[in-house]
């Protein structure tokens, strides 16, 4: 009897993230991705670590600013404690294999795939024939972006699942066309913790997101103490008390945001900071939060400041890690072709 299911990958563990080059990042990006990036570095396996500028260009970007970006981006991995010894740090447009092997996804990946990608929805709102190919085929980059390195896990916020989910179809899809079994592995998402999926200070019902014009919306990297404080303080809550237990949210999405933003920046569960506040207001709760995250926080934006005050030692770090992520890449790329059956002298 044969087994249905084709060999797995055997490969090594690899961990992949990336990080858009557009513009600020806030507590959403801190909590979803950074912090979780640098908790993952002491576990002995490869991570790589990248500043996604490609996708950045996916709307535009003004010329004279997007290399700046990059270099922001980087100071924040720098900033929140990844250590380049163990972390390729590079920008995805130093590797020129991303676009490489994107190509050949975008001859793996249906059309039918992409159709279903709610961020495409969401990202070009009522004017989808004004948008760029690019956003459109955006998903197909991101699995090459992944792919590349062989990753088998991606630490992500939730937003990130479906695309995700269409890397491990596209994985299959190329490892079985092209008789590959076990080629590329299917990658699993790491979405886990209470700070995976941060959502609004206004509206408990939308994401915290850089595009949102309410700038009290969101917690950016780059504010002071006092505008986190202010944020806070005026973040929608509701008229009740604080709950015993994580569950009884489930009817208060402003009030469970909060907790989830408190037990993320505190490392302990939702039931734990419940039981912490239980039966309190949020005049009591609020200052606590405030705190946390400017303790968290500061330190950060200043040592942001610092490195984008020196960016030669930024730009030090983009090009060993670019490098160091060449060194890798171009041998998958090389045996992907290989595999495709293009030309070779
Ligand atoms: P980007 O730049 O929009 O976001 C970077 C990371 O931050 C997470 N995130 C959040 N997490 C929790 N709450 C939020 N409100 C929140 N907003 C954003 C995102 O989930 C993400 O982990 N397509 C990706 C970048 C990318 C990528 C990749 C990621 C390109 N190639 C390959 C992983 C692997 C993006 O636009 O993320």
């Amino acid at each position: 009897m044969s087994d249905a299911s084709p060999p797995a990958y055997t490969g090594p563990r690899r961990i992949l993230s990336g990080i858009q080059a557009s513009g600020a990042l806030h507590l959403g990006n801190y909590l979803g991705a950074l912090k979780r990036f640098v908790a993952l570095q002491d576990q002995g396996d490869p991570l790589f670590v990248f500043v996604a500028d490609m996708h950045a260009i996916t709307v535009w970007q003004d010329p004279a600013l997007l290399a700046q970006q990059t270099r922001e981006i980087a100071a924040a991995y720098l900033a929140s404690g990844l250590d380049p010894a163990k972390a390729a740090i590079f920008p995805q447009s130093a590797v020129p294999q991303h676009a490489e092997l994107a190509w050949i996804f975008n001859c793996v990946a249906r059309l039918g795939w992409l159709d279903r990608m709610t961020q495409f929805k969401e990202k070009s709102g009522k004017h989808k024939e004004r948008s760029s190919v690019g956003l459109y085929t955006y998903p197909v980059l991101q699995a090459a972006d992944i792919l590349l390195y062989k990753a088998t896990e991606v630490p992500v916020g939730e937003d990130q699942k479906q695309h995700l989910e269409l890397t491990r179809d596209i994985a299959a899809k190329f490892n079985n066309d092209f008789s590959a079994p076990g080629f590329f592995p299917l990658p699993e998402p790491l979405i886990q913790g209470p700070g995976t999926r941060v959502m609004s200070l206004r509206d408990g019902a939308a994401k915290m997101s850089k595009s949102d014009p309410s700038d009290a919306s969101r917690i950016n990297l780059t504010d002071d103490a006092d505008a986190i404080s202010q944020k806070i303080k005026k973040s929608k809550t509701d008229m009740g008390v604080m709950p015993e237990v994580g569950a009884a949210l489930d009817d208060r999405p402003e009030v469970r945001n909060l907790i989830a933003i408190y037990a993320a920046l505190s490392d302990q569960t939702r039931d734990q900071v419940t039981a912490d506040f239980a039966g309190q207001g949020f005049g009591a709760f609020k200052p606590k939060l405030a705190e946390l995250a400017v303790e968290a926080l500061a330190p950060i934006t200043a040592e942001m400041r610092r490195l984008m005050a020196d960016p030669a030692e930024i730009d030090r770090v983009l090009s060993a890690g670019a490098e160091q992520a060449r060194n890798i890449a171009a041998p998958v790329v090389a045996e992907t072709k290989r595999i495709v059956g293009f030309w070779r002298g």
